[in-house]
């Protein structure tokens, strides 16, 4: 099953549970950046909302807003009750604390999954675990190894493939190249999220059964490129565009209806 044939069959079934339910959920987006990526994210976030009879709105300040301004604004969410969940868009302008914002966000209401008491989990990582779930992966006992050790993917990346009972590795910038490629070679998972280009390529050896999970996404004159080189001599390997991007947006869905099932009891 490609991708986007996963994505659309999960999406044909929210689609007719979101039918059927007498209050739409409501999420809202507040984005203060003018970053591209940030744009391309909630434009695909707004569409599969309308699509799935959720709605969304976007509250886009500038980028001078304050920090408290921003608070103030989180707290009014917090407390209204017609908004079943909301998201901050990151990154944010350096004059915010994005971990001050994240700790703002109730966790009731926290659909990205960043506040340490959220029940949930931050839309990316689990959105690639629902996926390897679909695509029938055994995880338990495969040496995962995950490239990049941000907040929003690979720390939480790490955690739940360890929940998957898989032998987990964390490499970043600062790992040696004999070493990279040592993990690499006995690697089952390759989780990569790093943001630099064709990183992956052939001049490391792959086990032939190995599946890697392009989060990166970086554009240039000829368009959007991933952290890995397409068509590796592996099993399994997630397009970029077309691939972990779907599954983020429909994570963050997913998430939606998980908070707003449980607000309202269904
Ligand atoms: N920026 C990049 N990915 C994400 C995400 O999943 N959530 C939020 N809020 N911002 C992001």
């Amino acid at each position: 099953m490609t991708i986007k044939e996963y994505i659309a069959s999960r999406k044909q079934q929210i689609k007719e549970y979101v039918e059927g339910l007498r209050v739409k959920p409501h999420l809202v987006i507040v984005q203060i950046n003018e970053d591209q990526a940030s744009n391309a994210y909630v434009k695909g976030k707004l569409k599969d909302s309308a699509e799935l009879g959720i709605d969304a709105n976007l509250i886009k300040l500038p980028v001078e807003t304050s920090e408290e301004e921003l608070l103030k604004l989180i707290d009014s969410l917090n407390h209204d009750d017609s908004v079943d969940a909301f998201i901050v868009q990151m990154p944010l302008p350096k004059h915010i604390d994005e971990e001050k914002i994240k700790l703002a966000v109730s966790p009731k209401k926290d659909v990205d999954g960043f506040h340490p008491l959220s029940e949930l989990n931050p839309c990316t990582p689990q959105g690639i675990i629902d996926y390897l779930h679909a695509e029938g992966v055994q995880m338990q006992g495969l040496n995962a190894l995950v490239i990049g050790r941000s907040n929003i993917v690979g720390k939480p990346m790490a955690k739940l493939l360890l929940k998957e009972n898989c032998n987990v590795t964390t490499v970043h910038s600062k790992t040696t190249k004999d070493d990279m490629a040592f993990y690499i070679k006995h690697a089952d998972i390759i989780v990569i999220a790093i943001g630099k280009q064709h990183f992956l390529d052939e001049k490391y050896e792959y086990k032939k059964d190995a599946i890697i999970v392009d989060v990166g996404i970086s554009r240039d004159e000829t368009g959007l490129h991933g952290d890995a080189v397409p068509n590796l001599p592996v099993k399994l390997q997630t397009p970029v565009p077309g691939g972990v991007g779907l599954l983020t947006r429909l994570s963050l869905i997913e998430n939606l209806l998980k908070i707003y099932n449980k607000k309202y009891k269904i």
